[in-house]
């Protein structure tokens, strides 16, 4: 039997709350994890930029050749657009956000009303609507981008009045629309999200008058993986965690260490 590695990547810092969720759920693995810190943020970037960049990514991932046993396309962004051409390009399974997001989103919900909050780029590639549309039919997606956030939770500004009231900005408008009121689960369709979790849960039942389910694409892909990975694969007691980042070392471990446990001697520096 051999162990678990799984490749992941994200445009920074946030996708270390996968890397954790992954982490969680599969403490034995080999995790190498490339945070793209020069060219954050990738939400604002065409998808044939987006692609590049997740080729690039990607391709760095495994620039010694180690065998892996799975890619992780943590950034929802990426995710979006990327995936088809990463898919092409590797034999082995490559996972991207989108899928399992949507898939707990749509067994969750019960009105059928479905709220995404996500980057300009997210938003704006339909993948969610698409994914939740094939899964069920009737559902309705309310789809925002909210891309701020992004750099909130880079601050480490996870809640407080900054983060309230960019939520209260982003979101007012948005639920106010027609049929909105009936969103009652709310995908946090972003790697940083998961950060300011309770402040958006907040801000989005005051707004609503009841609490929406939130989706935490983070969790859902860790189980998604699990899945897929074959039984023959047997977890290491002593799994390593590795991680690569494009630029300001000191930064990503500051940073990603709100997200994640980050070890300095573990951290190194790749160009892409
Ligand atoms: N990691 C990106 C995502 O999940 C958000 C940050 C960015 O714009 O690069 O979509």
């Amino acid at each position: 039997m051999s162990v678990p590695r799984i490749a992941i990547f994200d445009s920074g810092v946030g996708g270390l709350t996968v890397a954790r969720a992954v982490h969680a759920r599969l403490p034995g693995a080999h995790l190498r994890y490339l945070g793209d810190t020069a060219r954050l943020p990738y939400g604002t970037k065409s998808a044939g930029t987006v692609t590049r960049y997740a080729l690039q990514a990607a391709a760095a991932l495994l620039a010694d050749g180690a065998h892996i046993d799975a890619l992780v396309v943590a950034c929802n962004t990426a995710s979006s657009c990327a995936l088809p051409a990463l898919k092409e390009r590797h034999g082995f399974p490559v996972l991207g956000v989108i899928g399992p997001g949507a898939r707990r989103a749509v067994a969750a919900s019960r009105t059928g009303h479905i709220g995404v909050i996500g980057t300009e780029r997210t938003v704006a590639s339909g993948a969610y609507q698409q994914a939740i549309a094939a899964l069920s039919a009737d559902a309705v997606v309310h789809a925002q981008a909210t891309p701020l956030l992004v750099g909130l939770a880079e601050e480490g500004w996870f809640d407080g009045p900054v983060a309230e009231a960019a939520l209260h900005a982003y979101l007012g408008p948005w639920l106010a629309q027609p049929g909105a009121k009936d969103i009652d689960t709310l995908v946090l369709g972003c790697t940083h999200y998961p950060a300011l979790k309770d402040a958006i849960g907040r801000v989005a039942t005051a707004l609503l008058g009841r609490a929406p389910t939130l989706i935490d694409s983070a969790d859902a892909i860790a189980e998604e993986l699990a899945n897929r990975l074959p039984s023959a694969l047997a977890p290491d007691p002593a799994g390593t965690v590795e991680l690569l980042a494009t630029d300001a070392l000191a930064r990503f471990a500051r940073v990603g260490g709100l997200f994640f446990p980050v070890d300095r001697a573990h951290l190194s520096l790749v160009d892409l």
